[in-house]
């Protein structure tokens, strides 16, 4: 497969967040993050385990620093934990939390490697959750002055911002679904976070851009490529409603187009809104619409939606096909594709990056400490395959995060599942290199 032509400044990077690769998590002044609390609750992790160490990179960093180098990277994206700038959430600063992450930005910018912090990847505040977290207005006031914060304290050399990673995860695994922190199971509360999840994002913008002269600012959003089943109207329609829960939600009020009317009749029908959109205030659709200068997406997988009540309804004609990653997600490398096209022809984002895509996949460690992770080397050649048709179609894809650097700590399946180009050995700290580092590493050099 020859490889198309990349921009000259495309962004090659990877990707992590603070609570899964971190560890420490109360050391220095560190306040508790509901991810604390939710590992440290019996069950609530496939392994039982949490990452109150994970890769110890809040030590290591140095070393994870290096291996970037020998990547060839460009670019890093991470996430800041609030709990490190602001323990309690708001109000009492802790300088030991802006140092950490002032010694890594300057540690990354003198290896030369562009730094692309997340000020929020779902490690809230235990804090604030005890006031009622996404679901109270306040909390989206609180994370305002973290952002203030944060980029008053790095303005001067980042660049380039994320406010949120997938706030759709942060509301409705959060709230509606549960295996997320902070685990709740109510649809109403899950559509209110995601309301003052939006409305923080869009609140913060004109403060980062105001403290961090000529800065770019975006968000992280995540998205699964819906397909109806069969060409049924009540497939159809299933994959539409899924479509407007999982991406419009999200996508149509950031570009300036209000809550899908569907699915607010949805919700209202469902019983979810029993006072209606009250939670909506005048001017906050114009404020979590502020145009932004890059979108990131987040990419894993596709989902075949089926209308199982409607009986008589067409034999499926697309169903779910192999091969299937660790994780049970179909590797379905045209949905990255089909995604990125469908979602700058229709919202017009000024510039999209991959911000996050990858694998788990069972590597196994040799004596010699390799990784043979073949099937990770195919499943990044054929979405960067994905992102070349994307470039050749004319979409501006300024670049590509792979998630993750390092295996780490994968959220409610805890150390179970491993995405890194770089294998963990979580006993001893010690990082080994799989073939897929070795691949991208090779793949950054030919094409940059
Ligand atoms: C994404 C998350 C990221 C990681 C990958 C596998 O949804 O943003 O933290 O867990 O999935």
């Amino acid at each position: 497969m020859s490889d198309a032509s990349y921009p000259k400044d495309f962004l090659w990077g990877t990707a992590t967040s603070s609570y899964q690769i971190e560890g420490a998590w109360n050391e220095d002044g560190k306040g508790e993050s509901i991810w604390d609390r939710f590992s440290h609750t019996l069950g609530k992790i496939e392994d039982g385990t949490n990452a109150d160490v994970a890769c110890d990179h809040y030590h290591r960093w140095p070393e994870d620093v290096d291996l970037m180098t020998r990547l060839g990277l460009n670019a890093y994206r991470f996430s800041t934990a609030w709990t490190r700038f602001l323990p309690d959430g708001r109000g009492r600063v802790n300088q030991a939390g802006i140092d950490f992450y002032s010694r890594l930005v300057d540690g990354l910018l003198e290896a030369g490697v562009t730094p692309f912090p997340t000020l929020y990847h779902w490690d809230l505040p235990q804090a604030l959750q005890d006031e009622g977290g996404w679901t109270v207005r306040s909390t989206a006031e609180a994370f305002v002055e973290y952002a203030d914060l944060v980029s008053r304290s790095l303005g001067d050399r980042v660049k380039n911002w994320m406010t949120h990673n997938e706030p759709y995860c942060a509301a409705f695994l959060g709230h509606e679904i549960g295996c997320d922190a902070p685990g709740w199971q109510d649809w109403g509360a899950a559509i209110v976070a995601s309301h003052h999840l939006l409305l923080s994002h869009g609140s913060a913008v004109p403060v980062i851009r105001n403290n961090s002269p000529g800065c770019e600012v975006g968000i992280a959003l995540n998205h699964e490529y819906p397909e109806p089943a069969s060409a049924s109207a009540a497939d159809v329609r299933a994959a539409r409603l899924y479509d407007g829960y999982y991406n419009r939600w999200f996508l149509d009020p950031i570009y300036g187009r209000d809550y899908p009317a569907d699915m607010v009749k949805h919700y209202k029908a469902e019983g979810y809104l029993p006072d209606g959109m009250s939670f909506v205030e005048p001017g906050d659709m114009e404020t979590i619409s502020a145009p932004l200068d890059f979108q990131g997406v987040n990419y894993y997988t596709r989902v075949i939606l089926r209308d199982e009540t409607e009986s008589g309804n067409l034999p499926p004609s697309v169903v779910q096909r192999q091969p299937l990653t660790e994780m049970g997600w179909e590797v379905y490398p045209d949905g990255l594709y089909n995604f990125l096209n469908r979602f700058y022809f229709e919202y017009r984002p000024v510039k999209m990056i991959v911000t996050e895509n990858g694998c788990s996949y069972q590597d196994l460690l040799g004596a010699d400490g390799a990784v043979h992770d073949e099937s990770r080397i195919a499943y990044l050649k054929a979405h960067f395959h994905s992102a070349e048709r994307a470039l050749e179609k004319g979409i501006p894809l300024a670049g590509y995060f792979v998630w993750s650097l390092m295996d780490n700590f994968e959220w409610s399946s805890g150390y179970t599942k491993r995405f890194g180009l770089v294998y963990t050995d979580y006993e001893t700290q010690r990082r080994f290199p799989k073939d897929s580092f070795y691949w991208y590493r090779d793949f950054i050099a030919r094409n940059e």
